[in-house]
């Protein structure tokens, strides 16, 4: 596997690989199982496979956790290198975003629900990033997590939005035995929120089985979700919300595709989950 830390570096190589079909996995590191799916998967589709770790200072706001995000270089490049991947690309901030800069991506559709509500930017920042790499790297596909299916609908509007030409795959959320989805954050869990953080995917599994049998309306829904949370977290909730999928519009009947999702402050991690469910609250397992 080889690292490349410079950007002209990383071009000049993939002049190489010209003809190559490349598979792209854009992380922030600091891997678990989740992303080593997301390696294993792109290596089974393409000729080459390139990740990136880049902690992207844009899109963490002036109170959260960009310092303290957890950070493990020399664990994630032996992951790395045991999963697939070819080329693993670690530029700097200062290489990223060397100067001030003159064009600012904004995200207009799919990010004032969810997650974008309470952080502001935060997609403005997602979105100038894999520009960014999508220009430096080029792939063929690119792979996500569909545990951050906002990013994976916002990500699809930029592909379609900027004519990029590259297919976008979300791959379901990897879970632990008792359901909590895997995430870098899990760390920060105390021991007695981590025996909590099961309810959760207990609580949207309620949601689900609700649409199975036939609930069609969204707030009957929500409440119960909420109540699952209010009775068996300590944490506080900070959305309970479900829509039309990918396109996150509110829906008052559960008849297309759609994301039940959640998200729980706890004292020192904020959890995310959520379903995608067809129409009749089976689960959707691939993005389309
Ligand atoms: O999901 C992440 O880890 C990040 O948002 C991403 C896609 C690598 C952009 O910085």
């Amino acid at each position: 596997m080889k690292i490349i830390k410079k950007i002209t570096e990383m071009q000049r190589l993939l002049i190489d690989l010209n003809l190559k079909q490349v598979g792209f996995v854009p992380t922030m590191g600091y891997f678990h199982e989740g992303h080593l799916t997301l390696m294993q998967q792109a290596k089974k589709d393409n000729d080459i496979v390139i990740s990136s770790i880049f902690v992207n200072p844009l899109q963490f706001g002036p109170n959260e956790d960009f310092e303290t995000y957890p950070r493990n270089e020399s664990r994630d490049i032996q992951l790395a290198e045991k999963n697939g991947v070819d080329i693993l690309f670690m530029p700097s901030a200062n290489e990223m975003y060397p100067n001030e800069r003159m064009v600012t991506l904004i995200a207009n559709d799919r990010t004032d629900v969810l997650c974008g509500r309470s952080r502001p930017g935060h997609f403005d920042g997602v979105l100038t990033v894999l520009t960014k790499l999508f220009h430096i790297i080029q792939p063929d596909k690119v792979y996500f997590g569909l545990k951050d299916a906002q990013q994976v609908a916002v990500v699809d509007a930029l592909i379609r939005d900027l004519n990029f030409s590259l297919e976008l795959i979300g791959i379901p959320t990897v879970r632990e035995d008792d359901g909590l989805a895997k995430s870098s954050r899990n760390v920060y869990l105390s021991q007695i929120e981590r025996k909590e953080a099961a309810s959760l995917y207990k609580a949207l599994k309620i949601g689900q089985n609700l649409v199975v049998d036939g609930e069609k309306n969204p707030d009957t829904i929500i409440k119960e979700v909420e109540a699952v949370l209010t009775n068996e977290t300590s944490g506080s909730i900070d959305y309970v919300e479900l829509y039309s999928y990918p396109a996150l519009r509110p829906i008052s009947v559960i008849n297309e595709q759609s994301i039940l999702a959640i998200a729980v402050q706890f004292a020192n991690a904020r959890l995310i989950d959520n379903i995608l469910l067809d129409e009749n609250g089976n689960n959707v397992n691939r993005f389309k």
